[in-house]
Protein backbone atom coordinates (compact mmCIF):
# COMPACT_ATOMS: atom_id res chain seq x y z
CA UNK A 1 0.00 0.00 0.00
CA UNK A 2 1.63 3.32 -1.23
CA UNK A 3 2.08 5.92 1.14
CA UNK A 4 1.74 10.03 0.36
CA UNK A 5 2.81 12.98 2.44
CA UNK A 6 1.08 16.30 1.33
CA UNK A 7 2.98 19.71 2.90
CA UNK A 8 3.27 18.33 6.07
CA UNK A 9 4.45 20.87 8.47
CA UNK A 10 4.89 20.56 11.80
CA UNK A 11 5.73 23.51 14.21
CA UNK A 12 5.88 22.55 18.37
CA UNK A 13 4.68 25.45 20.24
CA UNK A 14 6.03 26.87 23.20
CA UNK A 15 4.71 29.35 26.02
CA UNK A 16 5.06 32.29 24.12
CA UNK A 17 5.13 32.72 20.19
CA UNK A 18 8.59 33.13 19.44
CA UNK A 19 9.44 30.18 20.95
CA UNK A 20 7.76 27.55 18.63
CA UNK A 21 9.78 25.28 16.83
CA UNK A 22 8.98 25.04 13.00
CA UNK A 23 10.46 21.03 12.98
CA UNK A 24 8.73 20.18 9.54
CA UNK A 25 8.56 22.59 6.38
CA UNK A 26 5.99 21.47 3.79
CA UNK A 27 7.27 17.91 3.88
CA UNK A 28 5.55 16.45 0.47
CA UNK A 29 6.75 12.97 -1.08
CA UNK A 30 5.33 9.76 -2.18
CA UNK A 31 6.58 5.97 -1.18
CA UNK A 32 5.55 3.33 -4.15
CA UNK A 33 3.83 -0.30 -2.51
CA UNK A 34 6.48 -2.48 -2.08
CA UNK A 35 9.24 0.06 -2.10
CA UNK A 36 12.34 0.12 0.27
CA UNK A 37 12.18 4.17 1.52
CA UNK A 38 15.07 5.57 3.55
CA UNK A 39 15.49 9.20 5.14
CA UNK A 40 18.88 10.34 6.35
CA UNK A 41 18.92 13.89 7.78
CA UNK A 42 21.02 15.61 10.33
CA UNK A 43 20.33 14.86 14.48
CA UNK A 44 17.18 17.00 15.22
CA UNK A 45 15.90 17.21 12.04
CA UNK A 46 12.74 16.03 12.80
CA UNK A 47 13.31 12.71 11.74
CA UNK A 48 11.10 11.15 14.73
CA UNK A 49 8.79 13.67 14.68
CA UNK A 50 7.97 12.74 11.02
CA UNK A 51 7.77 8.95 11.31
CA UNK A 52 5.86 9.69 14.71
CA UNK A 53 3.07 11.50 12.48
CA UNK A 54 3.12 9.28 9.91
CA UNK A 55 2.66 6.48 12.31
CA UNK A 56 -0.49 8.99 13.38
CA UNK A 57 1.02 9.34 17.16
CA UNK A 58 1.62 12.80 16.66
CA UNK A 59 -0.47 15.14 14.40
CA UNK A 60 0.77 17.33 11.67
CA UNK A 61 0.43 21.39 12.12
CA UNK A 62 -0.41 21.62 8.80
CA UNK A 63 -0.71 19.01 5.55
CA UNK A 64 -1.75 15.23 5.64
CA UNK A 65 -0.36 11.72 5.12
CA UNK A 66 -2.47 9.48 2.95
CA UNK A 67 -2.28 5.75 3.26
CA UNK A 68 -3.38 4.15 0.23
CA UNK A 69 -5.67 7.06 -0.76
CA UNK A 70 -7.43 7.33 3.06
CA UNK A 71 -5.95 10.10 4.82
CA UNK A 72 -3.99 8.93 8.21
CA UNK A 73 -6.36 10.35 11.29
CA UNK A 74 -4.91 8.50 14.36
CA UNK A 75 -3.05 5.16 15.44
CA UNK A 76 -3.61 3.33 12.17
CA UNK A 77 -3.50 -0.83 12.42
CA UNK A 78 -2.01 -0.70 8.76
CA UNK A 79 1.24 0.56 9.56
CA UNK A 80 3.53 -0.85 12.40
CA UNK A 81 6.57 0.98 14.06
CA UNK A 82 10.20 -0.85 14.82
CA UNK A 83 11.82 2.09 17.65
CA UNK A 84 15.03 2.51 17.82
CA UNK A 85 15.30 1.61 21.51
CA UNK A 86 14.09 -1.91 21.75
CA UNK A 87 11.65 -1.19 23.80
CA UNK A 88 10.56 -4.21 24.63
CA UNK A 89 8.83 -5.32 28.08
CA UNK A 90 11.60 -6.41 30.46
CA UNK A 91 8.83 -8.50 32.63
CA UNK A 92 7.86 -10.02 29.31
CA UNK A 93 9.68 -13.03 27.57
CA UNK A 94 10.79 -13.47 24.08
CA UNK A 95 7.58 -14.92 22.88
CA UNK A 96 5.20 -12.75 25.12
CA UNK A 97 6.92 -9.95 23.45
CA UNK A 98 6.38 -11.39 19.95
CA UNK A 99 2.70 -12.44 20.92
CA UNK A 100 1.80 -8.86 22.31
CA UNK A 101 0.07 -7.57 19.61
CA UNK A 102 -2.03 -10.89 19.03
CA UNK A 103 -2.98 -10.80 22.70
CA UNK A 104 -4.41 -7.08 22.57
CA UNK A 105 -6.45 -8.50 19.45
CA UNK A 106 -7.53 -11.33 21.63
CA UNK A 107 -6.76 -14.05 19.61
CA UNK A 108 -6.79 -17.37 21.34
CA UNK A 109 -3.53 -18.17 22.93
CA UNK A 110 -2.74 -21.32 20.97
CA UNK A 111 -3.22 -19.46 18.03
CA UNK A 112 -1.34 -16.67 18.72
CA UNK A 113 1.21 -19.20 20.48
CA UNK A 114 1.95 -21.00 16.98
CA UNK A 115 2.02 -17.37 15.24
CA UNK A 116 4.93 -16.55 17.47
CA UNK A 117 6.88 -19.65 17.15
CA UNK A 118 7.14 -19.56 13.45
CA UNK A 119 8.38 -16.12 14.10
CA UNK A 120 10.91 -17.32 16.76
CA UNK A 121 12.28 -20.40 14.22
CA UNK A 122 12.33 -17.64 11.25
CA UNK A 123 14.32 -15.38 13.19
CA UNK A 124 16.70 -17.66 14.81
CA UNK A 125 15.50 -17.10 18.06
CA UNK A 126 15.11 -20.46 18.98
CA UNK A 127 15.46 -21.82 22.31
CA UNK A 128 15.48 -18.30 23.39
CA UNK A 129 11.47 -18.23 23.19
CA UNK A 130 10.94 -18.21 27.27
CA UNK A 131 13.82 -15.79 27.95
CA UNK A 132 13.37 -12.27 29.61
CA UNK A 133 15.07 -9.45 26.91
CA UNK A 134 18.01 -9.14 29.70
CA UNK A 135 19.21 -12.73 28.92
CA UNK A 136 19.48 -12.02 25.02
CA UNK A 137 22.00 -9.69 22.92
CA UNK A 138 21.43 -6.61 21.11
CA UNK A 139 21.09 -8.17 17.71
CA UNK A 140 18.88 -10.38 19.11
CA UNK A 141 16.93 -7.99 20.89
CA UNK A 142 16.51 -5.61 18.42
CA UNK A 143 15.09 -9.17 15.79
CA UNK A 144 12.41 -9.59 18.64
CA UNK A 145 11.19 -6.22 18.22
CA UNK A 146 10.66 -6.66 14.42
CA UNK A 147 9.42 -10.19 15.07
CA UNK A 148 6.70 -8.13 17.41
CA UNK A 149 5.96 -5.59 14.72
CA UNK A 150 5.80 -8.16 11.34
CA UNK A 151 3.60 -10.46 13.13
CA UNK A 152 0.52 -7.98 12.98
CA UNK A 153 1.20 -7.89 9.38
CA UNK A 154 1.29 -3.79 8.48
CA UNK A 155 1.43 -3.24 4.94
CA UNK A 156 4.26 -0.40 5.68
CA UNK A 157 6.53 -0.68 8.22
CA UNK A 158 8.30 2.68 9.73
CA UNK A 159 11.58 1.91 11.11
CA UNK A 160 13.13 4.27 13.48
CA UNK A 161 17.05 4.19 13.58
CA UNK A 162 16.36 0.34 14.35
CA UNK A 163 20.29 -0.53 14.07
CA UNK A 164 22.04 2.22 16.10
CA UNK A 165 23.07 0.87 18.82
CA UNK A 166 24.46 -2.28 17.62
CA UNK A 167 27.98 -2.78 16.45
CA UNK A 168 29.01 -3.15 12.88
CA UNK A 169 29.45 -7.02 12.50
CA UNK A 170 25.76 -7.36 13.91
CA UNK A 171 24.42 -4.18 12.14
CA UNK A 172 26.04 -5.84 9.06
CA UNK A 173 23.84 -9.72 9.86
CA UNK A 174 20.71 -7.41 10.51
CA UNK A 175 20.95 -5.74 7.32
CA UNK A 176 21.47 -8.78 5.58
CA UNK A 177 18.77 -10.26 7.82
CA UNK A 178 16.21 -7.48 7.02
CA UNK A 179 16.63 -7.22 3.20
CA UNK A 180 15.94 -11.37 3.05
CA UNK A 181 12.59 -10.89 5.42
CA UNK A 182 11.75 -8.00 3.05
CA UNK A 183 12.46 -9.58 -0.46
CA UNK A 184 9.88 -12.31 0.91
CA UNK A 185 7.52 -9.96 2.34
CA UNK A 186 7.37 -7.07 -0.29
CA UNK A 187 6.23 -5.44 2.24
CA UNK A 188 6.83 -1.08 1.74
CA UNK A 189 9.37 0.07 4.35
CA UNK A 190 10.32 3.59 5.42
CA UNK A 191 13.42 3.63 7.41
CA UNK A 192 15.37 6.42 9.05
CA UNK A 193 19.23 6.04 9.87
CA UNK A 194 22.00 8.38 10.36
CA UNK A 195 23.94 5.68 8.45
CA UNK A 196 24.66 6.53 4.94
CA UNK A 197 26.41 3.18 4.01
CA UNK A 198 23.13 1.41 5.50
CA UNK A 199 20.91 3.83 3.88
CA UNK A 200 22.75 3.36 0.46
CA UNK A 201 22.87 -0.64 1.04
CA UNK A 202 19.46 -1.17 1.80
CA UNK A 203 16.96 1.21 -0.05
CA UNK A 204 15.56 1.43 -3.16
CA UNK A 205 15.02 5.64 -2.91
CA UNK A 206 17.18 7.56 -0.31
CA UNK A 207 15.46 11.36 1.06
CA UNK A 208 17.89 13.66 2.38
CA UNK A 209 16.36 16.46 4.71
CA UNK A 210 18.40 19.69 5.71
CA UNK A 211 18.31 21.15 9.04
CA UNK A 212 15.80 22.17 10.89
CA UNK A 213 13.07 23.83 9.82
CA UNK A 214 13.81 20.14 7.36
CA UNK A 215 13.24 20.46 4.00
CA UNK A 216 13.48 17.71 1.32
CA UNK A 217 17.30 18.51 -0.15
CA UNK A 218 17.22 15.59 -2.87
CA UNK A 219 15.45 11.89 -3.15
CA UNK A 220 18.10 9.80 -4.77
CA UNK A 221 17.45 6.76 -6.70
CA UNK A 222 19.34 3.51 -6.18
CA UNK A 223 19.14 1.59 -9.01
CA UNK A 224 21.96 -1.14 -7.58
CA UNK A 225 21.71 -5.19 -7.89
CA UNK A 226 20.58 -6.86 -4.78
CA UNK A 227 22.12 -8.58 -2.98
CA UNK A 228 24.47 -5.44 -2.84
CA UNK A 229 28.37 -5.01 -2.65
CA UNK A 230 29.19 -2.29 -0.14
CA UNK A 231 32.34 -1.50 -1.28
CA UNK A 232 31.18 -1.12 -5.22
CA UNK A 233 32.22 1.75 -7.18
CA UNK A 234 29.15 2.48 -8.03
CA UNK A 235 28.13 2.36 -3.57
CA UNK A 236 30.67 4.84 -3.36
CA UNK A 237 29.79 7.18 -5.91
CA UNK A 238 26.28 7.19 -4.32
CA UNK A 239 27.29 7.24 -0.80
CA UNK A 240 29.59 10.06 -1.92
CA UNK A 241 27.12 12.58 -2.92
CA UNK A 242 24.87 11.63 0.14
CA UNK A 243 27.55 12.53 1.84
CA UNK A 244 28.29 15.73 0.21
CA UNK A 245 24.90 17.18 0.17
CA UNK A 246 24.59 16.15 4.28
CA UNK A 247 27.70 18.29 4.74
CA UNK A 248 26.89 20.92 2.74
CA UNK A 249 23.71 21.78 4.92
CA UNK A 250 24.14 20.09 7.57
N1 LIG B 1 7.21 16.89 22.01
C1 LIG B 1 8.05 17.86 21.62
N2 LIG B 1 7.90 19.13 22.04
C2 LIG B 1 8.72 20.10 21.62
N3 LIG B 1 9.76 19.92 20.78
C3 LIG B 1 9.96 18.67 20.33
C4 LIG B 1 9.13 17.57 20.72
N4 LIG B 1 9.59 16.46 20.11
C5 LIG B 1 10.65 16.84 19.37
N5 LIG B 1 10.88 18.18 19.50
C6 LIG B 1 11.93 18.94 18.82
O1 LIG B 1 11.81 18.71 17.45
C7 LIG B 1 13.09 18.62 16.83
C8 LIG B 1 13.19 17.33 16.03
O2 LIG B 1 13.22 16.21 16.91
P1 LIG B 1 13.26 14.73 16.36
O3 LIG B 1 13.36 13.84 17.52
O4 LIG B 1 12.15 14.51 15.42
O5 LIG B 1 14.65 14.75 15.55
P2 LIG B 1 15.43 13.57 14.86
O6 LIG B 1 15.73 14.00 13.47
O7 LIG B 1 14.72 12.30 15.03
O8 LIG B 1 16.79 13.57 15.69
P3 LIG B 1 17.81 12.34 15.96
O9 LIG B 1 18.50 12.10 14.64
O10 LIG B 1 18.76 12.90 16.95
O11 LIG B 1 17.03 11.17 16.44
C9 LIG B 1 14.10 18.74 17.96
O12 LIG B 1 14.57 20.06 17.98
C10 LIG B 1 13.31 18.45 19.20
O13 LIG B 1 13.80 19.18 20.28
MG1 LIG C 1 15.18 10.49 16.04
Amino acid sequence: MGLELSQVTKIYSGRKPEENVRVLDRIDFQIRKGEFFSIVGPSGCGKTTLLRIIAGLDQASEGKVLLGGSEVTGIDERMGMVFQEYALFPWRTTIQNIEMGLEMMKIPKKERRSAAMEYIRAFGLDGFENRFPKALSGGMKQRVSIARTLIMNPEVVLMDEPFASLDNQTRNDLQNFLIRVWDKRKDTVLFVTHNVDEAVYLSDRIMVLSERPSEILEIFDINLPRPRDRTSRRSNKIRKKVLELLSRKG
